[in-house]
């Protein structure tokens, strides 16, 4: 089956709040639906085993969900969603908000959040499903949600190799130019013939939304 019969399939754009031995922690996840229609009300969030952020759930049973607006930049979905918090501040630089709790929930022009409690986990393999009620949130919501489709085909945005939303880049690659490197954030391709991607310093970054150089990908025919 091609990557891109499985992306039909709806998701929305969000930033998980976790924390992990008292020090907060947040990621990006698409894997977030709504499953309970009568009171309490509950959602169901599927994460990769190995992240940082499953460790803080299964540490605290606390997870918050901010949804992100179409005015969230690319930036803040890559520095949340490329990198692991195991062992960097993830939210440095990122606009957020800690809860009593000790979960942050994301300012970064969001629509609005939900605190969530889980009362059930599911080991799915490399996943685990959390059940969660939904225990506090946002009174209204703001702005326009950013769906995945909106994700990948307005920002060019990318997730991850191996996550279940992944599909592969779209190539572009230039036969007169030589190699070329792509941004898994925003799409943006480097390209120079003169300067190599090799010989751009390790603090560069995309000049588009901020991703590392690390983060970049080289492109094949
Ligand atoms: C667009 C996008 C969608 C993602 N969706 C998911 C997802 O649904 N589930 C998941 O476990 N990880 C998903 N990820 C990957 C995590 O955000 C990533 O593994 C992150 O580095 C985990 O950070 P942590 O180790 O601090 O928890 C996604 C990343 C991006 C950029």
């Amino acid at each position: 089956m091609e990557p891109s019969v499985l992306g039909t399939l709806s998701y929305g754009m969000y930033a998980i709040g976790t924390k992990y031995r008292g020090v907060p922690n947040a990621c990006i996840a698409t894997a977030v639906m709504q499953i309970a229609s009568g009171e309490p009300k509950k959602l169901l969030l599927a994460l990769t085993e190995d992240t940082h952020s499953v460790a803080g759930v299964r540490e605290n049973g606390l997870f918050t969900v901010s949804v992100l607006s179409t005015d969230t930049p690319a930036s803040v979905i890559g520095a949340l969603g490329l990198v692991s918090g195991r062992n960097t501040d993830k939210l440095r630089n990122i606009r957020h908000k800690v809860l009593l709790e000790g979960v942050p929930v994301i300012k970064e022009n969001t629509c609005c959040w939900f605190l969530c409690k889980v009362t059930d986990v599911l080991d799915a393999g490399n996943e685990v499903i959390f059940v969660a009620e939904i225990i506090a949130g946002s009174d209204k919501a703001v702005g326009t949600p950013m769906s995945y489709f909106y994700y990948r085909e307005h920002m060019h945005g990318l997730s991850p190799e191996g996550s279940p939303t992944y599909l592969p880049p779209k190539a572009t690659f230039d036969e007169t130019g030589g190699e070329s490197f792509v941004c898994p954030v925003c799409g943006y391709v480097y390209k120079d013939p003169n300067f190599s991607f090799d010989e751009l310093s390790d603090s560069w970054t995309c000049p588009v939304c901020k991703c590392r150089k690390s983060a970049f990908m080289r492109q094949t025919k």
